[in-house]
């Protein structure tokens, strides 16, 4: 029988805990941040770990894991193919100036051909190719080569692929930010699929980083050691660390030698759900995307909800409403309703509390309701301006900034919901206004009512 996610998440645990590699759990950081002007969530594992990549030291000591609940909100688009979620969790483990590539390679090799048990035919792995400041990352070239990797399997990439900060690549990174050359490892589900064949990359030479779907991202060693310094120069930090995280979903395709994540057991149960409610197949190809975007984007309300955020038009807030809205569409285009209740009660409460109880803070007894009433209530708002909203649509041609900001004054629609029915209806939209032009007249209304509501309350 196939592990289970359970399963996944002891064996990790086990892994780093057991000797020599010895490492201590620490807490995941909350996945809504509260006072960072950076970011309003958490999207990956080092992101609590940065002081102490930076000299700080770690009150848990220097060889560290765990597994993150993660929300890269900023993804929402890419979400409806095999992979893509906005909600994941990653398996992390880290290094603060202890050990380095050996090891981290020999142990991340041990983890997915041992642990995992992953078949070394159907992976490959990925090193840094160099440039000018950088050098070429030979040493694990070679160290992936030394477990038995063949050459073939090894595959050198540059710093769109293979450098890795919270910027991406160096000339992104600000002063003071830390990141490093990274090696990744992919799982190949294999030409027999035709994965690459039938996709829109056809024509192109297949890769572990094309996007076909062929290859799925599974881990990721990023070697941190470098410090964008004042002269915007790469500097060496003065402490060499190792930054890991592996998609727990991602992981789990593989083990099921499956490329769909929606069809792992975080998945499957609110595939089947939503299946019983809008009276359609998941395997019928033609409503896959729909399934998944409303998957992904549920299980990510959930998550906000418990983590306290409410629907409201700014920072999480507005994320979290985007969600719910976004979901309440593709239940519509799929013949189904957030509402009335039954429905929704059960894709949330089986599809998700029940999959995740016990863990990333659930307790399904205690939070469904609130839960369900707060989805509920926004959905149910949102359904009631979306038809006419919709038919509004029809009626243009052209859609400029201003006029998606008209959208979401009176029927509640995000960009993206304008922007989706725009590509479904053929409608243009004006490139250079859409999003410019909406953040203008969105911040020229949030300036009018916070200065109303001074009037109104006299502070
Ligand atoms: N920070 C790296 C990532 O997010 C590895 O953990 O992919």
């Amino acid at each position: 029988m196939s592990k289970t996610h359970t399963d996944l998440r002891n064996d990790f645990k086990d892994f780093w805990e057991e000797s020599p590699r010895s490492h201590k759990h620490i807490k995941p950081a909350s996945l809504v941040l509260k006072n960072d002007p950076t970011t309003l969530f958490t999207g990956s594992g080092m992101q609590q770990l940065v002081p102490y990549l930076m000299g700080e030291k770690h009150p848990q000591g220097k060889k560290l894991y765990n597994i993150q609940p993660c929300l890269r909100s900023q993804d929402i688009m890419e979400v409806g193919d095999n992979r893509h979620t906005t909600f994941f969790e990653m398996m992390g483990n880290w290094s603060l100036n202890d050990y380095f590539k050996e090891e981290q390679i020999n142990w991340c090799f041990n983890y997915f051909t041992k642990t995992v048990d992953l078949n070394l035919k159907n992976l490959h792995f990925t090193v840094f190719e160099g440039t000018n400041d950088v050098p070429e990352d030979k040493e694990s070239f070679d160290l992936w080569k030394s477990h038995g990797v063949p050459e073939n399997h090894i595959h050198k990439y540059g710093v769109d692929h293979n450098w890795w900060s919270r910027y991406g690549s160096p000339t992104h990174m600000p002063e003071g930010e830390i990141g490093g050359p990274d090696s990744e490892v992919f799982y190949d589900f294999g030409e027999n699929l035709n994965i690459h064949e039938k996709s829109k990359y056809a024509a192109t030479q297949c890769h572990p980083n094309c996007q076909c779907g062929r290859f799925l991202e599974i881990g990721n060693s990023v070697f941190i050691q470098y410090i964008k310094n004042k002269n915007g120069k790469l500097e060496e930090l003065s402490q060499k660390n190792v930054d890991y995280g592996g998609g727990l979903e991602r992981i789990a395709a593989a083990v099921n030698n499956n490329p769909d994540v929606f069809e792992t057991d975080l998945y499957r149960e609110i595939v089947m759900e939503i299946e019983k409610n809008v009276k359609k197949k998941y395997s019928d190809e033609k409503y896959q995307s729909q399934f998944r975007i409303i998957a992904d984007h549920l299980k990510a309300a959930v998550l906000l909800i418990i983590n306290g955020v409410e629907p409201s038009n700014k920072e999480q807030g507005y994320v979290l409403r985007r969600f719910i809205r976004r979901t309440a569409v593709k239940m519509h285009q799929l013949g189904g309703g957030l509402t009335p209740l039954p429905g929704l009660e059960s894709i949330i409460d089986r599809g998700i509390l029940r999959v995740y109880d016990g863990v990333l803070g659930i307790d399904r007894s205690k939070q469904r309701s609130n839960v369900i009433s707060v989805i509920s209530k926004e959905a149910g708002k949102f359904s009631k301006t979306l038809d006419k909203g919709l038919r509004e649509i029809e009626k243009l041609d052209f859609i400029d900034g201003k006029t998606a900001f008209d959208l979401y004054q009176s029927f509640g629609f995000p960009l993206e919901i304008t922007e989706e029915f725009a590509m479904v209806k053929n409608i243009k939209i004006d490139d250079e206004s859409f999003y410019k032009d909406f953040t203008i007249e969105l911040q020229k209304h949030q300036e009018t009512s916070r200065k109303s509501a001074k009037k109104r309350f006299g502070h």
